[in-house]
Formats: C-alpha cells, structure tokens, sequence
C-alpha cells in the first residue's frame, strides 16, 4: 500500500452536508462531508483534542465537528472553534490533516499523500464517460476479502477467464499467444496489454448481456493499470460493441479491498438495459472474489521466485515491477511497523499542508525506506 496515489473514499451521493461520512482506507480512517458550497472534503478522522472520532461526530457551519468536546474542523482541516475557549483563536497545531479531492464519475477521489499538485501522480480519465455514443451503469460499489494487489493482478491475467469466468462463456485466449509472453506496454505511470480471445464472441457477448444474442465475430480483450490501483478492462466483441470497465481500488487495510466499478458500454445505451448488465457484471465480479478470497498467501509474495509464473503471467509481472519503482520513491507503507503500534499511536498519511506548515499533532504513517 501506497501513499502518493488517487483513492477513491466515497460514492458522491454518500458525502453530505448535513452529517459526515467516515470510511477506512489504508488501515486508517478519514471524514468526508460536504460543505454548503458542495465542495467534498476529506480529512484524517482523529481530533488533535483528545483522540475523538470525526466522523462520529456532525456537520456544522461548513465543519465537522467532533462528538467528544465540539471542537470544529474546516474542509482546510484547521479548528476554528474550541468551545471551552470560544474567544480565542485555536492554536496554529489545532489542524488534522485535509486532502486534494476529485470528484468524478460519481466517486469522492482524494489524494492520501503530500506531493505538490504538480507532482502527483494521475487520477485515471475516462475519455468517453460524458461521450453519448457511450453509456455508464450505475456506480457499484463492492468489498472484497483479499489484499487489493491480488486484486489488480487478476484483472491484469487473461488467462484466468478460462477457468472463472463460465458467466461470460468462459473466453480462451487464442492459442498462438499462450506461449509466448504478452506484449505489456508501458504508459505513464502503469502498463496495459490487448489479446485477442479464440472463443466465440457470440457466446462470449450474449453472457456478458445476459440473453442469447447471434453476432459471431472475434473478441479482443485487454487490461492495464493506472498507479498501484486503478484498473481497467477493454472489452471488444465487435466494432460497433465494447465494454470499457473502470476499478478503482480502495486497499481498506492488509486483507480487504473496497472497488469502485464504473462499466461503461457502447452499445444498447438505453436505461433499461443497465440493471441486467449491472447484474451480469455483479456474478462475474463474484466469481473472482470466490477465488480470491482464498489465496494463500493473502498479499502477494514479495519475491517472484515463490511462484512458479508463466508467459501469460507477464502483464502480473510488469504491474510488480511498477510497485518496485513506487517502493524505490520511498511511498510504501510500513504495514507491520503501523500494525504492531497500532493502539499506542495514532498515524495520518502526511497530506501537502505538511510540506509547507510545521506543528503537526499527529505522527506521519511509517513509510518503507526507499
Ligand atoms: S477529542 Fe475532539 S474535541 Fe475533544
Ligand atoms: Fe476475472
């Protein structure tokens, strides 16, 4: 797990001005709630007062405000209210820390790191999200029991679709790119691949729809990912029919990913079609979590020789050796230190103020050395 990247922290409908919203991300937790210009805001989740819970608390004046003493928090993260003290103004060290937030396709996004805006790395774009010649299901929101890089190396594994996938009529890669190793191109910041699937694309899109459709062409297929957490899936079952499917990841701690999932297709835009593809696209999301909820182990081996990979696994290897570049910018968490102080410590993934204001009350989350 990573600091220094986009994740995604709420659906936009869940972040409100009347009540905050709290969530766990990267064995932490942060407040989110919306200001009455409908501005998002997403802060660390523990008062400098004394240890209490934001997010437990309620929204006032533009502030959340903690249950335990009332002391107020801007969407800056600066306390502008000590009820005890209410005509004096708080000390400069009264401030939790704020986040950079996007919101797009639905998603509250924040930026968990402290790089300057012009260092950060990319919130992924979904080019054709406003296009009309394409259609968005509704946002799904889903948790899987497993450590999300485990998570991001199956969506980058075509091989698996063969084995897990009958719910879309279980699509083979073709035989002549079996063995040899797939063709991963780099882009910035992550890789992505295109195969081309022997299985009949009839079946393979009739599944996907959920009925029994008769167009017979070829698929092709590809995946590639954005940072250590953003995925995507391009799925071509003719020329004028693809799914463009969109996961971003939300690592909740060292054994649980929660996935923001944003399908968009480019055919059968009408509305009525969205809960059935919806659906279809829940049961093969099931169909992965059953396998990867029982990986052993839960998090990916920290070397390559405790696996046996093959040519279809190369696209697995080029995402590892991203997360070594990540590893090598010093932005790897410390897990095990983190866990084994948890309790006695209170940690924050540092956000930008923290590179420009001193005082800060609560210790930065242990970071791997680079
Ligand atoms: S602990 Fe938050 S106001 Fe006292
Ligand atoms: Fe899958």
């Amino acid at each position: 797990m990573y600091i220094n990247f986009w994740y995604p922290v709420a659906r936009s409908e869940d972040v409100k001005s009347d009540a905050p919203f709290r969530t766990e991300l990267l064995g932490l937790r942060f407040v989110a709630f919306r200001d009455s210009q409908g501005q998002a805001h997403v802060l660390h989740d523990v008062c400098i007062h004394r240890g209490g819970s934001l997010g437990k608390g309620w929204v006032r004046d533009d502030s959340v405000v903690c249950p335990y003493h009332g002391w107020r928090f801007g969407g800056d993260g600066r306390c502008n209210l000590i009820p005890t003290l209410p005509d004096e103004a708080p000390p400069a060290r009264a401030k939790v820390d704020s986040y950079p937030v996007q919101e797009k396709y639905g998603i509250v996004f924040a930026f968990l790191g402290d790089l300057p805006e012009d260092e950060r790395p990319p919130l992924y774009q979904i080019e054709e999200y406003d296009d009309p010649g394409w259609r968005a299901n509704r946002l799904t929101v889903f948790e899987v029991p497993a450590f999300y890089e485990r998570s991001m190396e199956n969506g980058l594994d075509p091989s698996h679709n063969e084995f897990v996938h009958p719910a879309q009529g279980s699509p083979i890669i073709s035989a002549n790119l079996r063995k040899k190793p797939l063709e991963v191109e780099n882009v910035s910041w992550g890789s992505r691949f295109l195969v081309r699937f022997e299985h009949e694309a009839q079946a393979m899109e009739s599944k996907a729809l959920g009925d029994e459709r008769t167009v017979v062409t070829q698929a092709t297929a590809g995946s590639g990912h954005v940072g250590p957490n953003q995925m995507q899936t391009w799925i071509r079952f003719s020329e004028t029919s693809a799914f463009h499917q969109y996961f971003f990841e939300a690592p909740i701690d060292d054994m649980r990913t929660r996935i923001f999932f944003v399908n968009m297709r480019s055919f059968l835009l009408e509305p009525e079609h969205d809960d059935r593809i919806g659906r279809v696209n829940l049961v093969v999301a099931q169909e992965d979590i059953d396998i990867l909820a029982e990986l052993d182990p839960v998090q990916t081996p920290d070397s390559n020789t405790k696996e046996v990979l093959v040519p279809s696994d190369r696209a697995v290897v080029v995402y590892r050796e991203w997360l070594k570049q990540f590893d090598d910018k010093g932005w790897r968490i410390d897990f095990d230190t983190l866990k084994a102080r948890r309790g006695k410590s209170a940690f924050a993934i540092p956000s930008p103020a923290r590179r420009t204001s001193k005082n800060w009350v609560i210790e930065p989350v242990p970071l791997q050395p680079a």
